[in-house]
């Protein structure tokens, strides 16, 4: 997979990037995360990428040429599968959208700035805008971030027990269930005895039921029992 990230600030995003599971999936050739820097694709001697609004109105709109440039530059090197625009008027992230996003080849996402983008850009290139929850950050950078970590883990070969993706909170509509490990008691509190059963099958059915049980307590909305 191919990701293309424009944003306005390429130094804050690209730590995630740099550590752990994104950056051993970056280094075993999984994925190719390119940053680009839209200040590079502004015209005339300030260099803009933003401007008031027509109409008034507080804040700046990022304009359309220089994006235009950096998406036809890009588009002219490869077809892209999904333009992604980070902004909190976008479909809500879940893990639905990101398995969806983890089987595309190429894609870019664009991050926002102050007040957003000019609505043509989002009419003319935009596949898909996303928002990671329903709050206001400075800009897209963080969400893209977000975006990036959720679809990459799930690329086949990047988490090293192919199984662990399958068994993350969401995978099955439900929340995770609770997980032990070393030592068996602690300070009186102790590991449920089913786990040493040795029996998986057993186990098994415990951990759906307490799955449900969490979904349940926690996120009844998830439950198309209700
Ligand atoms: N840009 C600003 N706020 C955002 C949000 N909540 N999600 C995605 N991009 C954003």
């Amino acid at each position: 997979m191919r990701i293309d990230i424009i944003t306005v600030l390429p130094e804050l995003l690209k730590s995630p990037f740099e550590a752990s599971i994104l950056k051993r999936a970056i280094e075993a050739g999984l994925v190719q995360v390119n940053f680009h820097n839209l200040r590079d694709y502004a015209t005339g001697g300030y260099k803009a990428i933003d401007d008031t609004q027509f109409g008034g109105g507080a804040g700046m709109v990022m304009m359309i040429e220089p994006i235009d440039k950096c998406i036809s530059k890009l588009q002219a090197e490869r077809n892209y599968d999904e333009i992604i625009y980070m902004t909190p008027d976008g479909e809500t992230l879940n893990q639905g959208i990101a398995n969806h996003i983890s089987l595309k080849e190429n894609i870019i996402v664009l991050c926002g700035h102050y007040k957003g983008v000019d609505q043509r850009v989002r009419d003319k290139f935009i596949t898909k805008e996303i928002s990671i929850g329903d709050y206001v950050l400075s800009g897209g950078e963080l969400g893209a971030a977000v975006l990036c970590d959720a679809v990459i883990r799930l690329i086949p070969g990047v988490l090293g027990n192919e199984t662990s993706a399958l068994t993350d909170s969401f995978q099955d509509g439900l929340l995770a269930p609770p997980i032990y490990t070393k030592p068996r008691e602690y300070d009186g509190m102790k590991v449920p005895e089913v786990l040493f059963s040795g029996n998986f099958p057993e186990i098994e059915k415990w951990r759906e039921e307490q799955a449900y049980k969490r979904t349940k307590e926690r996120r009844p909305d998830l439950l198309n029992d209700e």
